[in-house]
């Protein structure tokens, strides 16, 4: 495993790391969550990521309850949560957003269904619109200061409201944030590469990255339209899913898709593997967040630490060329 700096803070963090978004509690049961976790941190993956709303906090309870069981040693795994959502389907008004309050309750939560005495990273998971900023600052420093987070920061926050936050908080001697959340992949780059460019060495700010499949896409599984039986897309429950994994710009996307395919076989890697090495290769990514549905997977996503290391500059570029 290689460990990378979580931005400019001291943390080190596994540069792939797992999340529970969908399986834990989802499509996956205990057995294979304990396999799937256990198997991870063999691996050297030090950094699990959660959020109040996966599986309705199942899968926090999943998490807690298999890292205890593992007896994973607290000091060498850092436990990650996001509120915003709330954790029910339909969240009272109070349940949700990133006021002083739903913050403070929502930590508090995690902390028990982690079954953890502090939370390592703790993330506003999307912006709330109905709470000032500086609210939303001030509420985690004070989390900070009790010792229920170490880290606190954002997660597809606009770049222009992640610098106000870093601004309010510097100049009220609070805790800056110290990471973002971001989904990046081969498919989605712009945010990570373009909006937020300015913000890693001014703020110092770590990048998490999730969803380098696309939630599976990027395997090359779904190609010339199959939906494997079991699959993510083929899961009746989110009917939203078929729309973010292929967009409006579907054509675009396939035709993306088919040329990683060739290129990975070209190499003889898998598509899986190529995706994730492209993602680890930008050195502004502190960890990529891998899902994993089964221990299998979850080897083969692994086998993109060592492929990084070999990524010709011209596979790069092809790479690079990928993006519609
Ligand atoms: N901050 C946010 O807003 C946010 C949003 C989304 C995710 N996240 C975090 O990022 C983590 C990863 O996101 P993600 O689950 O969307 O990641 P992803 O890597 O894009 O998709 C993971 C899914 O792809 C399939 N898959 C994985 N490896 C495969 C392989 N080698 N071959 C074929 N299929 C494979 C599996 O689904 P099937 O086997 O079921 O098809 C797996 O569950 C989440 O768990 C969560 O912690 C954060």
């Amino acid at each position: 495993m290689e460990y990378r700096r979580l931005g400019h803070s001291g943390l080190q963090v596994s540069a792939l790391s797992l999340g529970a978004w969908v399986t834990f509690g989802g499509t996956l049961g205990r057995t294979e969550v304990r396999e799937l976790v256990a198997c991870a941190y063999d691996a050297g993956i030090n950094l699990f990521d959660s959020a109040e709303n996966y599986a309705h906090g199942a899968a926090e309870a999943l998490l807690g309850d298999v890292l205890a069981d593992l007896r994973l040693p607290r000091d060498s795994v850092c436990v990650t949560s996001k509120a915003c959502f709330g954790p029910v389907a339909d969240p009272r008004p109070t349940q949700r957003g990133l006021s002083r309050k739903h913050l403070r309750d929502a930590c508090d939560a995690a902390l028990r269904r982690l079954r953890v005495e502090y939370l390592d990273l703790f993330l506003c998971h999307r912006p709330d619109p109905d709470t000032p900023v500086e609210e939303t600052v001030a509420a985690m420093d004070q989390l900070v200061r009790a010792g229920k987070v170490l880290y606190w920061g954002t997660s597809e926050w606009p770049a222009e409201m992640i610098r106000a936050a870093a601004r309010i908080a510097r100049s009220h001697g609070m805790a800056v944030p110290a990471t973002e959340q971001a989904q990046y992949n081969v498919l989605h780059r712009e945010r990570v590469e373009l909006e937020y460019a300015g913000l890693y060495d001014e703020l110092g700010l770590g990048l998490m990255t999730w969803s380098p499949l696309a939630s599976g896409l990027l395997s090359g599984k779904y190609a010339e339209g199959a939906v494997p039986e079991g699959s993510r897309l083929a899961r009746q429950d989110h009917g939203w899913r078929p729309g973010m994994m292929y967009s409006d710009q579907r054509k675009a996307r396939e035709a993306a898709v088919a040329r990683l395919v060739a290129l990975a076989a070209e190499r003889g890697v898998p598509a899986a593997t190529l995706a994730i090495a492209w993602c680890l290769h930008n050195p502004k990514v502190s960890t990529t967040i891998l899902g994993c549905s089964s221990v299998a997977q979850l080897e083969q996503n692994l086998g993109a630490l060592r492929l990084v290391a070999e990524l010709d500059g011209a596979t790069r570029a092809c790479l690079d060329a990928i993006s519609p």
